[in-house]
């Protein structure tokens, strides 16, 4: 059997920001149909020691970026995990990333620089339960440096794999730190880790692993190109050959409108009309506007476009429209979507996270609105779709590979799914809610798009096979 690590900051459901988590939670269970071993590597924030059963230590070591570490290997939530126990590294209140005051940890490269070179130490060593990896899968530049600390130890036959969930985030060090990331200085050039006079952690996961596969075929297009590349589109053009697009999957049996137990349970569209009622009065919206209620379930950044949605968000109101949104981020989109609440009566927001309210709006909601300006993939829209929510999303990344938009061809056919608008901007989005309030009114349209969305398969049975195939292809020879 292909024995994968794979490696992550977070991991669903014990420690989530952003789809990143659902992603390295599901992966293992989709792999294993496979005939794929997947372990995860994550940092031992204290709610995942929290959450560890029977955990017992496999490695340690003595002297690991400022303090002791140690793996500890137990099991959480179904997962199997090795999970990176260092206090002075994670021992912390805040989220993986930022402390309490939302500012990115002072030491974050050394942070996940451990998490890479333990990840690189087991591929080497073995754990002491006799377990060795032959691919380490890396999530994201906090996993990047793992090429580079294999190649300090002796790569050997160790594959790399690395998934580029967002380019965005490239985890940027100062090269006085070259030293204290136990990085080979002789490596600081553009060959290798650095990038535009600093240390680039995902630079060094995007040259020095063997495949490198990203969330959606589109976002893998969109990669080579300045517009979305965030200055790497030249270092992926260059590894372009070893380049693959695949598409997340979401879980599905969380997320089904039939059995989720956070809703009043639907087979089909029909049963949508309880859930709106009860997410009407949950949010203190009216329960006789025409048009239909939009949802927005987001992390609130400049990469979600919300922004878009406050400029067009009377075009929604005048037809009949409303808005219910849950989310949290900037400041200032906080506070634009606080007072257009409390402008307009079909306007009602919640900031904050909140999973099960999230299921709630799903299966409430007639529309989700998602304009993001760049979206690897984005998973929200799948929710969306399963549950018959038609989602009206920006023509980017894994939105434009996961909806199909109601073109006259897709509208004769019968085949349509939800609305695309491009460009990303207010007049296109403007136009998109009216397109939709104007579908709306039309209830066997509507009702065809409802089947549609909700017959379209999201799981990760196809991607779950993509990914195997690529341990595979790296690995002549290994069994099955
Ligand atoms: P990203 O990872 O860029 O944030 P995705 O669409 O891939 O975007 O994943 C976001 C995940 O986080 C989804 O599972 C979504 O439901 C969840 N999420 C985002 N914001 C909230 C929130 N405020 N409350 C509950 N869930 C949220
Ligand atoms: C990132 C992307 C999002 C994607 C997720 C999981 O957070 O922003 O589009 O769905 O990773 O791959």
């Amino acid at each position: 059997m292909i024995r994968v690590l794979s490696v992550a900051s977070e991991c669903a459901p014990l420690v989530k920001t952003g789809g990143l988590a659902d992603v390295a939670g599901a992966l293992p269970g989709a792999l294993l149909a496979q005939g794929v071993q997947m372990r995860t590597l994550i940092p031992g924030y204290p709610e995942v020691i929290e959450a560890l059963d029977g955990a017992g230590p496999v490695a340690a070591f003595e002297h690991l970026f400022g303090g002791h570490g140690r793996v500890l290997a137990g099991t959480a939530a179904g997962l199997d995990l090795l999970v990176l126990d260092a206090p002075h590294l994670f021992a912390r209140g805040g989220n993986p990333y930022l402390d309490p005051d939302g500012r990115d940890w002072w030491d974050n490269p050394e942070r996940f620089a451990a998490l890479s070179w333990v990840a690189a130490q087991i591929a080497r060593q073995g754990l002491a339960d006799g377990w060795r990896p032959h691919v380490l899968h890396g999530h994201d530049w906090q996993a990047g440096l793992i090429p580079e600390y294999l190649h300090n130890l002796g790569r050997g036959n160790t594959r790399v794999v690395m998934t580029v969930h967002n380019i965005a985030f490239t985890g940027p060090a100062d090269a006085s730190r070259i030293p204290a990331l136990w990085l080979d200085p002789a490596r600081y050039h553009s060959g290798a880790y650095e990038f535009y006079g600093h240390v680039s952690a995902l630079k060094a996961g995007l040259m020095g692993a063997d495949r490198i596969t990203t969330v959606s075929p589109a976002y893998a297009r969109e990669l080579m190109t300045p517009e979305f590349g965030m200055g790497l589109d030249g270092v992926i053009r260059h590894r372009q050959a070893d380049l693959i697009g695949i598409l997340n999957g979401i879980d599905t049996d969380v997320w089904n409108p039939a059995t989720d137990p956070l809703i009043q349970p639907y087979a089909d569209a029909h049963g949508k009309a309880a859930n709106k009622t009860l997410l009407q009065r949950e949010f203190g919206l009216p329960q006789d506007a025409p048009g239909p209620l939009c949802i927005v379930v987001s992390r609130m950044s400049h990469q979600k476009g919300l922004d878009l949605l406050i400029q067009a968000l009377p075009a929604l109101l005048e037809q009949g429209g409303q808005l219910a949104l849950l989310g949290s981020g900037e400041a200032s989109l906080q506070d634009a979507f606080r007072a257009a609440a409390a402008d307009h009566p079909n306007v009602a927001i919640r900031i904050g996270y909140d999973e099960a309210l999230s299921h709630r709006m799903m299966a409430g909601g007639d529309a989700i609105v998602i304009p993001s300006r760049f979206e690897p993939c984005g998973l929200t829209q799948m929710y969306g779709l399963r549950y018959g929510t038609l989602p009206v999303v920006a023509l980017t990344g894994g939105l434009a590979d996961t909806v199909i938009n109601a073109s006259p061809a897709a509208m004769a056919r019968g085949v349509a799914t939800g609305i695309q608008f491009s460009p990303v901007g207010a007049q296109p989005l403007r136009n998109a809610l009216g397109d939709l309030a104007a579908l709306y009114r039309q209830p066997g349209i509507w009702a065809q798009m409802q089947a549609n969305a909700m017959a379209q398969p999201v799981g990760w049975d196809q991607s779950a096979r993509a990914y195997a195939a690529i341990y595979r292809d790296l690995l002549p020879g290994t069994p099955a």
